[in-house]
């Protein structure tokens, strides 16, 4: 994060959105048209499972996706961070096993090495998590983990969506083990193809499974970061007890950004401001995608998103994504090392370009540089190959 925002760097460094995407005249006239008594609603607590009106509004947003959100239980969280770590506190002591992705979204690996959790990372391909390595880690396991948490919609560094044969082969791996689903569905609304939106249903919307899912979301996304503005919908009984473990956390999430974000949504402004968001990263991306093909020397692979805010590259064997980094700072052009996202820290051939927060016009600029750095860095290695 801090070497993102360096003075004249071009960063594909921060997975945060563009300070001029943000909706700054809508929720100006938001907050100006609310009633008096509403504005003052905002300054005061309320209720630790949420303001009721906005989990209306989650409710029926939920309900559209195929959620179980009548059953099930919404907690409105501070960012859906705080719903990772309610969960995490929740269900991990000391020493327990939790599974993840491997590369996995930081964010997470902190939470859960917070609580000294025993992390094993499964790996991901092009279509979701490896199923085969997935079983023989849970088969081979003394203590079963306590959960597995994945992204399955645009998955943050890899910028992967799961296939729906992953989702139901994840499901039935899954199901009768007793290993909770946390499936975090940060960036499931930026699909850029409104073909592909069908391939974004949540896993917990598929009924026929015993598997227990606790799905989170987060308007960081699509509303802004400083918001701090997330959910999760889960079974009562663990609803429950993450309530109070909220409770004792924060005693409830702002009522002023919950009370904007209701009126977001519910006065239409959502729907418009999404499609602009996904015109906007599309854009972006595209323009990444044709420079990476344009400038990029052969040998480096990436999967073409089709959403979110991430290109993953691949970089052959030879090739360290670290010391790249480092020749790439002294140009002025910065992106996170894969390493950051691997549970053990050590996979080094990797990279997150991040587009989100690119200015158009700088990408190229950016990708021109950076190839320059990995072409230098491919000359040497073949030097050095040739001299042992
Ligand atoms: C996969 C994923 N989940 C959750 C989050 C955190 O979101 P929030 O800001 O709601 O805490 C992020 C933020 O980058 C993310 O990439």
């Amino acid at each position: 994060m801090k070497q993102s925002s360096g003075k004249g760097l071009i960063s594909f460094a921060g997975g945060m959105p563009n300070n001029d995407l943000f909706p700054v005249k809508q929720i100006d006239k938001i907050y100006n048209s609310l009633s008096d008594d509403t504005k003052k609603l905002c300054f005061q607590y309320g209720p630790t499972t949420g303001y009721p009106p906005l989990i209306r509004s989650l409710q029926k947003m939920m309900l559209k996706k195929g959620l179980p959100a009548k059953t099930d239980k919404i907690l409105v969280t501070t960012g859906s961070l705080q719903a990772i770590s309610i969960i995490t506190q929740e269900f991990v002591n000391e020493g327990d096993i939790i599974l993840t992705e491997n590369p996995c979204f930081v964010g997470a690996l902190s939470v859960f090495e917070t609580y000294r959790a025993k992390i094993i990372g499964i790996p991901i391909d092009e279509e979701g998590i490896d199923i085969d390595a997935l079983r023989k880690v849970i088969s081979t396991l003394k203590r079963p983990p306590k959960f597995l948490y994945i992204t399955p919609n645009f998955h943050n560094p890899a910028g992967i969506l799961y296939t729906e044969k992953r989702r139901r082969a994840l499901l039935e791996t899954l199901s009768g083990t007793d290993i909770i689903l946390i499936e975090d569905d940060a960036y499931g609304d930026l699909y850029f193809d409104v073909n592909d939106k069908p391939l974004t249903r949540p896993l917990k919307s598929y009924h026929a499974y015993d598997v227990e899912i606790i799905y989170t979301g987060s308007f960081s996304k699509i509303l802004g970061p400083g918001f701090r503005l997330g959910y999760m919908l889960s079974s009562p009984e663990i609803f429950e007890k993450a309530e109070t473990i909220k409770q004792a956390l924060d005693a409830c999430t702002s009522n002023f950004m919950q009370i904007l974000a209701q009126h977001f949504i519910d006065e239409g402004y959502l729907t418009p401001y999404l499609d602009f968001l996904r015109k906007e990263y599309s854009e972006r991306k595209e323009i990444l995608q044709r420079s990476l093909e344009e400038h990029l020397p052969d040998g480096i692979r990436w999967i073409e998103p089709k959403g979110g805010f991430y290109i993953w590259l691949r970089l052959p064997n030879e090739l360290s994504a670290s010391a790249i980094f480092k020749d790439c700072l002294e140009k002025g052009v910065v992106f996170v090392a894969g390493k950051t996202f691997d549970p053990e820290n050590e996979e080094d051939h990797n990279l997150r370009l991040s587009f989100s927060n690119m200015p158009k016009k700088e990408i190229e600029k950016g990708v021109v540089l950076l190839s320059k750095v990995i072409k230098n860095h491919l000359k040497v290695s073949m030097l050095y190959d040739t001299n042992t």
